[in-house]
């Protein structure tokens, strides 16, 4: 069996894709994951007891700690989720953004060319480093823009989208330079099961369950395009099996939806799922926009489904009525992350936002 280094194992993303990889028997997984605020061994929960699951708590960061995990473990990939990752944090400082994002992953790229170039040829060839990044970095589009595909230019507009940019440039130098087997992925919005709350989803389903106003930045009009977790993961599975060393992959749902129309979708599976008497969508409150905020993101995925033959499959109505479900069967998890500072974030993101006018927001 092949061995894979999985860097923020513990994250949202991250815990779904090393326990689809660990249920399809794909890899054993070293997981390194430093457990910020965001990591979470709870949502390792379905790896309990995997001896094939082997997790190690640390920094990517940390020179010496990659190379003796490459050295011991041996690993065939690389699969690199670790990031500070919410937009709304970046902007009020970006420091954890730069160290982890961009100086974290350069010493990830030298730990892992340093051990490639032990490799025997046969090996060496078969090595890939996955750096999974995201749509933001391409900036915003107007209204009638075509959706983004692999060489549209970057623009980063927040600082979190910034620091990705800075990251993918030098994933990319590193295999122009050195030759390393890399691979880049730019994913669209994605929404699941073990997603941090501070992320428009899972915010919105537990402030509605607490019968809490619902925060909506500016007018809500902002595009974005939404993907379940578990097709992305399938996503990166087919791109680390098949993808070109090199090349860059577009992931994305085909399921573009203006903000407040994805909140009353949700508000209709929540009605549906938690009946409260009045609608949840009564709970939507205009507040402050966010700066700098982007009106617009969309994914053309054509090169994934035409070099890999992936599509998302499932719907978005389908993966809102799952990820209700799952939010609302599970108040352990819940409950555990809400008592680790989860309140102080809150406060401090939204209780100086003061209510806007439904027609606020940047043209
Ligand atoms: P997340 O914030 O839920 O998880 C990040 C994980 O990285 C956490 O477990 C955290 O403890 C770990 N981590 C942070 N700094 C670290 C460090 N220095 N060393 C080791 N571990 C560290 O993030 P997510 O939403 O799961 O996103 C995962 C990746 O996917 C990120 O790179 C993000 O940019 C990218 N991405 C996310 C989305 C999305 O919609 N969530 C979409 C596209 C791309
Ligand atoms: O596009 C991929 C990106 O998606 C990932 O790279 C990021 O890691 C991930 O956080 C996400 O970024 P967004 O900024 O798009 O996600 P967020 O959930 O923070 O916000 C989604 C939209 O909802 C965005 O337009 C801002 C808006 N929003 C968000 C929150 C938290 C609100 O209106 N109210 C809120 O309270």
């Amino acid at each position: 069996m092949d061995t894979w280094l999985v860097t923020g194992g513990a994250g949202f993303i991250g815990s779904n894709f090393v326990s689809l990889a660990r249920k399809s028997g794909l890899a054993r997984i070293v997981n390194l994951d430093k457990l910020t605020y965001a990591g979470n061994l709870d949502s390792l929960d379905r790896v309990q007891g995997d001896p094939d699951h082997i997790f190690v708590q640390g920094d990517i960061g940390d020179r010496a700690l990659v190379a003796g995990l490459l050295a011991t473990y041996r690993p065939q990939a690389i699969i690199h989720f670790a990031a500070e990752s919410h937009v709304d944090r970046s902007i009020q400082d970006p420091t954890a953004f730069l160290t982890t994002n961009v100086l974290g992953t350069m010493v990830l790229l030298d730990g892992a060319l340093a051990y490639w170039r032990t490799l025997g040829p046969q090996a060496a060839q078969a090595f890939r480093f996955l750096q999974i990044s995201t749509d933001e970095v391409f900036g915003s589009l107007g209204p009638m823009d075509p959706p983004f595909t692999e060489t549209h230019p970057f623009a980063p507009n927040s600082p979190y989208a910034a620091s990705k940019a800075g990251a993918d440039h030098l994933v990319r130098a590193y295999h122009e330079t050195h030759g390393l087997p890399t691979l880049t992925t730019h994913c669209s919005n994605n929404y699941g099961p073990y997603q941090y709350p501070e992320k428009l989803i899972p915010l919105m389903i537990l402030n509605a369950r607490r019968k809490e106003a619902l925060p909506v930045y500016g007018d809500g009009r902002q595009v974005r395009d939404w993907l379940h977790v578990d097709d992305h993961c399938e996503a990166l599975c087919r791109v680390l099996a098949k993808g070109r060393p090199g090349s860059v992959y577009n992931i994305g749902g085909n399921c573009e939806r203006g903000n407040l129309d994805l909140i009353g979708e949700l508000c209709a599976a929540l009605d549906a799922l938690l009946p409260a008497g009045a609608p949840h969508k009564d709970l939507i409150k205009h507040v402050t926009d966010r700066p700098g905020h982007d009106r617009r993101y969309a994914i053309d995925a054509g090169k994934m489904k035409r070099e890999l033959g992936w599509e998302p499959r499932m719907t978005l109505a389908e993966g809102l009525k799952k990820t209700v479900d799952w939010y609302l069967g599970h108040d352990a998890w819940v409950d555990a992350v809400c008592a680790r500072g989860h309140a102080a974030w809150m406060e401090t993101q939204y209780a100086n936002r003061v209510a806007a006018p439904a027609g606020e927001g940047r043209a």
